[in-house]
């Protein structure tokens, strides 16, 4: 019989427990004992972990955020505190963690590749910026609950003729206001990857008020500036009443959709999988609607590329 751990790590994001779940219920039908470990890397050094039974996660497939909680463990990033989790893991004859989180978690797990742990990654972040994988979970249901806001901010936005700014998050990559923008129908799009200058965006605000338009929505992402100071920019330059809304943490929450239920079910089971088969310092995603695995290494290298293809068919339908 094998032990395995589970953990979630970083920043949350929908469907993490569905993810828990598949961990766990596959692990346990390949008759392992399987631990769940809290509040991520922290909860490990400081052995927070309990034996999951089947009931353990019972309930969870459409809930959001994280029923094993998770944290942001500075202590994980010294000597000290991986020897510490690396203790925890041998007293408690873990032989396989899975680690579900973005970068900075799966980054973690190599940590623990390195001196001897076998530790599998599994992308779980609203932020979709992980190249290797075409998803990471909880990033379709970010960009539903964003759609669904930007709908309402558009009703408003019209009943007033403003310009409304809507700031979502990621700060490297600007996938979340990419593809909102494009199904939201927004008229310009600012992301950390495009320099974006605020005179082209005001250009086509002044464009489509000469046109007769009611309304005009600009998809922001975090780590391309500040939608106050955008929007006071805006104001100034076209003369029109703008508004700033920054949507902040209601993205990180909500009940999965069923694309992230799916997703983090294939890969937590294969997650489990990997383990049972010997494998090591390897990370799980979705390519091409294959679950594929792949070194730690070599994913997190891979630079994250903006998806061009949308981002200039988003300017072209929202001319
Ligand atoms: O990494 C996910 C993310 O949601 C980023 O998009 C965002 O910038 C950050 O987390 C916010 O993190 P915190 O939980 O520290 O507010």
């Amino acid at each position: 019989m094998k032990t395995i751990g589970v953990l979630t790590s970083g920043g949350d994001a929908p469907g993490m427990n569905a993810a828990i779940r598949a961990v766990v219920r596959n692990g346990i039908y390949n008759n392992c004992k399987v631990y769940g470990i809290e509040q991520g890397y922290e909860g490990l050094i400081n052995a927070r972990l309990k034996e999951m039974t089947l009931s353990s996660v019972a309930d969870i497939i459409h809930r959001g955020g994280t029923f094993l909680r998770t944290a942001r463990s500075e202590e994980f990033r010294t000597e000290n505190g991986l020897k510490k989790a690396k203790n925890v893991l041998d007293v408690f004859g873990i032989e396989g963690l899975v680690v579900i989180g973005g970068d900075g978690s799966i980054a973690g797990a190599q940590k623990l590749n390195e001196i001897g742990i076998t530790a599998i990654g599994v992308p779980g972040t609203i932020d979709n910026d992980l190249e290797y994988t075409d998803h990471s979970i909880g990033f379709d249901t970010a960009i539903n609950t964003v759609v669904e806001a930007i709908s309402k901010i558009r009703d408003t936005s019209s009943s007033h003729g403003r310009v409304n700014i809507v700031e979502v998050m990621g700060r490297h990559c600007g996938d979340i206001a990419l593809y909102c923008g494009l199904a939201g129908g927004a008229e310009s799009i600012i992301l950390p990857e495009i320099p974006n200058s605020v005179d082209s965006v005001c250009q086509k605000i002044i464009r489509g008020k000469n046109r007769g338009k009611l309304h005009s929505l600009i998809l922001m992402a975090e780590g391309a500036g500040s939608a106050v100071e955008i929007a006071k920019e805006i104001e100034e330059k076209t003369s029109m009443e703008t508004r700033a809304t920054i949507l902040g943490h209601i993205q990180r929450g909500g009940n999965p959709t069923a694309f992230d239920r799916i997703l983090a079910s294939k890969l937590g089971a294969k997650a489990v999988d990997l383990i049972l088969e010997g494998k090591k310092g390897l990370t799980v995603g979705m390519k091409c609607n294959e679950v594929v695995a792949i070194e730690i290494e070599k994913a997190l290298a891979m630079k994250k590329k903006l998806d061009m293809e949308t981002y200039d068919l988003a300017g072209i339908l929202s001319i």
